[in-house]
């Protein structure tokens, strides 16, 4: 039976933040309301971006408000002038457009191996990787490493992975049209420097945002898409979110099937 602390007994901190955790709280937030639309006013715009219209104001007509064409534009010409990995992390860091970035602990790039030819591309950060930082590090992510030890892939050798998005969305609500456009120039940046043979894209918000569709990923996994890269066509295949077979493991079979195609495809 759940114990209720009354006002003279004495409350242990640790026991308390354990409480909450076990209640299901994963964030905290301040005592007084934020007003996250007023912190508009402090968004970045690139010195290099020459929008064609005069900049939107706020309601008090005085800082300029970037809308969201203009931050996709500087999202582009950052993304555009890095040419390694390690400078388009530093241009994310450095990118102020998306709000997720405010309530993130981190900013979550990759892991695996830089070196390797597949790339799994994932939706967002979850509470665990924003606290460590590393894509695909809680339970979803465990699974995740063990469908591809299945056909014999490890993380640290055989795979690189990364996320649409690299902030978490607040208590992972599913990320936004804008948020995902907003970050796309990075993923697409990241794929060219990353120069994959192979792309597996990881639930349906990788799967709508790099196949440009509406359609979901029920039907738009197990079959094999191209990613057109240069003069290339680098074959990708969408494949159940690991956080979605948790929750509905009757579908862990078609995800096998996906997964033998992904191995058959790397032999031949
Ligand atoms: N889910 C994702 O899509 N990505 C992560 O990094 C973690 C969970």
């Amino acid at each position: 039976m759940m114990k209720i602390a009354t006002a003279e007994q004495e409350l242990d901190p640790i026991q308390l933040l354990k409480w909450y955790v076990e209640c299901g709280v994963d964030e905290t937030i301040s005592d007084q309301p934020v007003n996250w639309f007023a912190e508009n006013e402090n968004i970045h715009i690139s010195q290099t971006v020459k929008p064609n219209n005069p900049p939107a104001r706020n309601a008090s007509g005085s800082a300029p408000l970037a809308s969201n064409r203009e931050l996709i534009e500087t999202a582009e010409k950052l993304a555009a002038g890095c040419d390694s990995l390690s400078a388009l992390n530093a241009a994310i860091l450095e990118f102020d457009g998306c709000s997720l970035k405010k309530t993130a602990s981190n900013t979550v790039f990759c892991d695996g191996n830089p070196d390797s030819d597949i790339m799994l591309i994932g939706e967002a950060p979850g509470a665990d990787e924003d606290r460590i930082g590393k894509p695909f590090v809680g339970q979803a992510g465990q699974l995740l490493d063990r469908m591809f030890a299945a056909i014999d892939m490890k993380r640290e050798k055989d795979f690189y992975i990364t996320n649409v998005l690299p902030w978490r969305p607040p208590g992972n609500r599913k990320p936004t049209d804008q948020e995902c456009d907003m970050c796309l120039p990075f993923l697409k940046r990241h794929i060219e420097l990353f120069k994959p043979k192979l792309i597996v894209l990881i639930g349906g918000t990788s799967a709508t945002a790099l196949l440009n569709t509406k359609t979901g990923i029920t039907r738009l996994r197990g079959k094999w898409h191209d990613y057109p890269l240069g003069d290339e066509k680098i074959p990708m295949m969408p494949i159940y979110h690991p956080a979605y077979l948790l929750r509905q493991p009757q579908f862990k079979k078609q995800a096998w099937h996906d997964l033998l195609a992904i191995k058959e495809k790397l032999v031949s």
